[in-house]
């Protein structure tokens, strides 16, 4: 195997990504430069990602990452074996934007072209961090994903459960929005919770009692509603204390559950006898450090090594569209001009 030097495109929500990261036979991969311009300011009046919105910023904002991924890195097209581009899923328009970009490049520099689908960029992340051989256990938990998935290759990945309705991380924001908390949610929350009691309110631990790794978030945010609501009634409003506890008890909630069917899934995957036993967890929610701590605990339990990639690399990123681009290219994939940019695109 040779040196591979790869640049990596994102922009399939609302963080628009370039970078550039080397892959040599016998050590680490290295990620060379990895340039996150996101939107959150721009979204923030609409209360919510508006697709027209994060399609036009991402057009504007892809040519300049790419030439400032390529600056830090110190290299130029020349230099680069292929580019990889998130193709979905994702919001249409920032997914085109992506992969146009990538095409324009490709064609101009005449270089391999690679599609790549965002969940996976998440999935393979740690092997790019942690050297994970497969198959490992992978939990992914944000504000727009939420599923467990048995990671067997670069290219196969099976799906052991899901969210049925929210996921975790927009169950963070909605609860935080209820409280009258700032967005994003789950870091607002999570604060609110240290001086809490997370036993002064039982709130449901939605699908724990029933078989399977399914998730359910929308009863628990119903919950804690009714919760706020009765309060309110009751004082004519909510105290400081009030609002910490109700946070520690919808952020226990959250961990009893993340835990419940983390515990299902090693489980399911243990019983498959791995050599290297690994469970690794992405996406924004990962940052909770109860959740993290739950896991870690959870995982030791079972003799499974715990990972957690370094927080820039489990948000939307392209250092890890760049690595997944890598496996493929490794695995003989290569796409054509004809590449499409996909809406939906089950793993
Ligand atoms: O992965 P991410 O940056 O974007 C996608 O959704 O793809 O994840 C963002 C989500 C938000 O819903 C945010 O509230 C949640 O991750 N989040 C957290 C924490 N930090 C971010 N949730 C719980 N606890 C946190 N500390
Ligand atoms: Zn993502």
């Amino acid at each position: 195997m040779k040196d591979l030097l790869l640049l990596g495109l994102e922009s399939s929500c609302d963080d628009t990504g370039a970078a550039v990261v080397r892959a040599r036979p016998d050590t680490r991969p290295e990620i060379l430069s990895s340039v996150v311009a996101g939107q959150t300011a721009l979204h923030a009046p609409y209360g919510g990602v508006v697709p027209e919105i994060a399609a036009r910023a991402h057009a504007e904002k892809l040519d300049l990452c790419v030439e400032e991924a390529l600056a830090q890195a110190g290299v130029g097209l020349g230099a680069l074996d292929a580019v990889a581009v998130t193709a979905g899923p994702g919001l249409i328009g920032g997914v085109l934007s992506g992969v146009m970009c990538a095409k324009g490049i490709a064609a101009g520099a005449g270089l391999p072209l690679i599609g790549v689908n965002h969940l996976a960029g998440h999935a393979l992340t740690p092997r790019l961090t942690d050297g994970l051989e497969f198959p490992y256990l992978m939990l992914l938990v944000s504000g727009g994903h939420c599923q467990f998935l048995i990671v067997r290759d670069s290219d196969d990945f099976t799906r052991i459960g899901g969210t049925i309705d929210d996921a975790p991380g927009e169950a963070f924001d909605k609860a935080a929005k209820l409280l009258g908390l700032p967005q994003p949610g789950g870091p607002a929350v999570e604060a609110e919770a240290k001086s809490g009691d997370p036993t002064r309110f039982a709130l449901p631990r939605p699908l724990l009692d029933r078989p399977g790794c399914d998730f359910s978030f929308s009863g628990l945010k119903t919950a804690l509603l009714r919760a706020r609501d009765a309060l309110v009634a009751e004082n004519g409003g909510l105290s400081r204390a009030d609002r910490a506890d109700l946070c520690a008890s919808f952020q226990a909630a959250v961990v009893d559950v993340i835990t419940g069917k983390s515990r299902r899934a090693l489980a399911l995957y243990l019983a498959e006898a791995p050599t290297q036993p690994a469970f690794a967890v992405a996406g924004g929610v990962a940052a909770n450090s109860a959740i993290r701590a739950a896991l870690e605990t959870l995982s030791a339990e079972t003799g499974a090594r715990f990972v957690a990639p370094p927080l820039r690399l489990c948000t939307d990123n392209a250092a890890m569209i760049a690595w997944a681009g890598i496996e493929r290219f490794r695995a003989g994939q290569r796409d054509g001009m004809d590449l499409r940019a996909r809406p939906r695109w089950p793993l």
